[in-house]
């Protein structure tokens, strides 16, 4: 590849149609249906936001998002970020969520939302211990029946809040790293009936999704519906997901008791 890379918002709609090609490419043709480039126009006719990254002429990746409210705050949600597999790995990922940040800052946005499949690690390492976004709610069944290697698994998805200006986001985004792991004597949620009494706890979840989904969709289905209930039940008493760790050689989220939700 070659030319100066550049994030910026679209401009015209041949780009808009770029993005269902990079989407496409982002998620594989069979496993998710693909937003139309119609749709992309007209939320952000209506303030949302679609950028990419350019380079050269080539678009490598996308991030879209669509105004929303919380209360009378407004905030955006992000419903579609995209790189092309042979782009992934070098950082895209990560500037084209902080061009949204630094957008939304602009335009008085200080919260910004998306969902994201838990069992994902990759997505849970950039959402969670890269851009210091937290999560305080799982949505059961999101979008319903998906085909591809979610064929007969329920689309449960975390819901991320992004505070923009949470110190600890803002650090994240001049290139701070994570906290030092000291996860070691964290005990382990299990069942929901015995949630430790503990103002931190670990919340283990699937290793190896996605593939485990294409080589054994039972265990996938019995780990999703595990993981719903225990993530469901730690939420409604007020924990939140604020870091990702490993614990046994599985990966797993860290829970710390906070408070209040941001969305009601
Ligand atoms: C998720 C996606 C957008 C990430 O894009 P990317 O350009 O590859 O991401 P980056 O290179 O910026 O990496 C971002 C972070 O992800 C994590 N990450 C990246 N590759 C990883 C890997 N192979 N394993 C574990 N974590 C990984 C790291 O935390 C990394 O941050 P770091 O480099 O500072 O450590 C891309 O993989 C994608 O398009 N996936 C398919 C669509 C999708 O899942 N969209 C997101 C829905 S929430």
């Amino acid at each position: 590849m070659s030319g100066r890379l550049v994030v910026r918002e679209l401009r015209s709609a041949e780009e808009f149609i770029e993005t269902t090609h990079v989407s496409k490419a982002a998620w594989g043709f069979a496993e998710r249906s693909v937003s139309p480039a119609s749709d992309l126009v007209a939320a952000t006719h209506a303030g949302g936001l679609t950028a990419a990254a350019f380079e050269g002429k080539k678009m490598l990746g996308f991030v879209h998002g669509i105004p929303r409210t919380n209360r009378s705050e407004p905030c955006q949600h992000s419903h579609l970020l995209a790189v092309r597999p042979d782009a992934q790995g070098r950082g895209l990922g990560v500037k084209l969520k902080l061009f949204q940040r630094a957008w939304c800052l602009e335009r008085g946005i200080r919260l910004v939302t998306w969902t994201y499949d838990p069992f994902l690690l990759k997505n849970a390492k950039l959402n969670i211990e890269r851009l210091r976004a937290t999560v305080r709610s799982l949505l059961p069944d999101f979008y319903g029946h998906m085909g591809g290697i979610y064929a007969g698994l329920p689309t449960d998805r975390f819901e991320v809040d992004w505070r923009l200006d949470d110190p600890l986001v803002e650090r994240a985004a001049r290139g701070g790293g994570p906290p030092p792991d000291g996860y070691s004597d964290v005990p382990v949620a299990t069942r929901p009936g015995t949630i430790p009494l503990s103002p931190r706890v670990l919340l283990p979840f699937l290793a190896d999704a996605p593939r485990v989904y294409r080589t054994d969709p039972k265990r996938s289905l019995a780990a999703r519906r595990k993981f719903r209930r225990l993530a469901m039940a730690l939420f409604a008493v007020g924990y939140e997901v604020t870091d990702v760790t490993a614990r046994d050689g599985e990966p797993a989220y860290v829970l710390d008791r906070t408070g209040d939700k941001v969305f009601e």
